[in-house]
């Protein structure tokens, strides 16, 4: 695939997904909110981090193999739960599931994916994790956790930072919806990108239709056009509490994690609910603007909790060394969700398999330099000065 073979790295995958996508969803999945604060700062709390390189260690026997909830994977890394994935792609889900599955690492389905649960995890196989947006009526969300039950996912992901959804101005200005909005703007949009109105919209026309949210419960599955598509009003949960978790932890009998758990006082309660993961995320900085950087709460999150809970952590991670970064302050892993996405927008599981290749083979070569063999020798003694002040900083 041409566009592919001259992708160097993600931001090069970003630059082609740039113009294959509508603009209208390009910036769905690339922007964040608001003045991009937080966004901005995720990036900047990796690249504020310098390493030093270990000088004569023979390296020649390292991997970026771990263990993941008891688990090897072959790269500390899964998938991130993106909504959006059946619209960059062909069955987009379906690309990014099997890469992961290939690449041997976890895959997150979202709630809002437009492929089924079932059909993921009998097409796809891997380890396959789901994350829950919870629905306003409680006993929607336990059919859907049912259904993942039923299916064989290893995990529930409860999202917690999403009590209302955030506030993208820019889709409003692109005239992008979901439900699509037959908006002049977005049409003309559309018209002006057939490799993507053609490769995505007029498979799935041809195909099976006209997508749907096919993890909703069965009253809001509304195709993509209809007016019950998108998300839904019944989903901004602003009642979700801990009692909820209390009533996941007895319903779900696999790992749970919470998503979106940016203090210590959270993480700290989270082990008294029976949780066994956190990810220290703020959705990629598409939430709430002036969130602090993942980077920069992970440290006081790892000091508090230690190894009591397993600690993931999205948001920003675009480098194999930002993975280095985020393990040697206390992660186990990260998620990557517009990285691996932009891959897909370019190239489906080919392009997913790139952004994941690039990103193990960057993880790869920073442990190379800086004298790690095992993801386990990953310690902040790489790095070069004080990342006490960092600490401190807001994002
Ligand atoms: C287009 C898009 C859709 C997303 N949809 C969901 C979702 O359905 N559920 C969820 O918990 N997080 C969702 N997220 C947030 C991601 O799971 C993840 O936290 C975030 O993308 C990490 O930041 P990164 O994009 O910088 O890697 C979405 C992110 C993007 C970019």
């Amino acid at each position: 695939m041409a566009a592919l073979d001259d992708c160097y790295n993600i931001f090069d995958l970003r630059e082609a997904a740039k113009r294959r996508l509508p603009k209208g969803l390009f910036e769905f999945v690339d922007r964040a909110t608001e003045d991009h604060l937080a966004v901005t700062g995720n990036r900047e709390a990796f690249q504020d981090i310098k390493l030093r390189h270990r000088a004569l260690v023979d390296v020649s026997g390292r991997s970026t193999q771990t263990t993941l909830f008891g688990k090897p994977i072959a790269l500390p890394m899964a998938i991130a739960p993106t909504g959006a994935a059946g619209l960059c792609w062909y069955r987009g889900e379906l690309a990014l599931a099997k890469a992961a599955a290939k690449a041997n690492i976890p895959l997150t389905l979202s709630t809002a994916s437009m492929t089924a649960m079932e059909t993921i995890a009998k097409e796809a196989g891997g380890r396959l994790w789901f994350q829950l947006y919870v629905w306003r009526r409680r006993d929607l969300s336990y059919q859907i956790i049912e259904r993942a039950k039923n299916a064989g996912y290893e995990a529930l992901i409860v999202t917690v930072d999403s009590a209302v959804s955030g506030n993208r101005e820019y889709n409003s200005r692109n005239g992008f919806a979901l439900p699509f909005n037959p908006s002049t703007k977005f049409l003309m949009d559309v018209a002006a990108h057939p490799s993507w109105t053609l490769g995505v919209m007029g498979r799935y026309l041809t195909t099976i239709g006209m997508p749907a949210h096919e993890n909703y419960p069965a009253e809001f599955q509304g195709k993509l056009t209809s007016g019950i598509a998108g998300r839904r009003p019944e989903m901004e949960v602003d009642s979700l509490s801990w009692e909820d978790i209390a009533k996941f932890r007895d319903m779900w009998p696999g790992i749970l994690m919470l998503k979106g758990v940016n203090r210590v006082d959270d993480s700290l309660k989270a082990l008294n609910y029976g949780v066994d993961g956190i990810i220290v995320s703020n959705h990629g900085g598409r939430n709430m603007d002036s969130a602090a950087a993942t980077m920069r709460v992970l440290p006081e999150i790892a000091e508090a909790v230690g190894d009591k809970v397993t600690i993931l952590l999205d948001s920003g991670v675009r480098r194999g060394s930002d993975i280095v970064k985020a393990l040697a302050l206390g992660a186990k892993a990260v998620l990557t969700g517009r990285s691996t996405l932009y891959g897909t927008a370019v190239g489906g599981e080919a392009g997913a398999a790139k952004a994941i290749n690039i990103i193990k083979t960057e993880m790869d070569k920073t442990m190379a330099y800086t004298g790690c063999n095992r993801t386990d020798e990953i310690s902040t003694d790489i790095f070069f000065g004080d990342y006490g002040s960092n600490r401190r900083g807001a994002a």
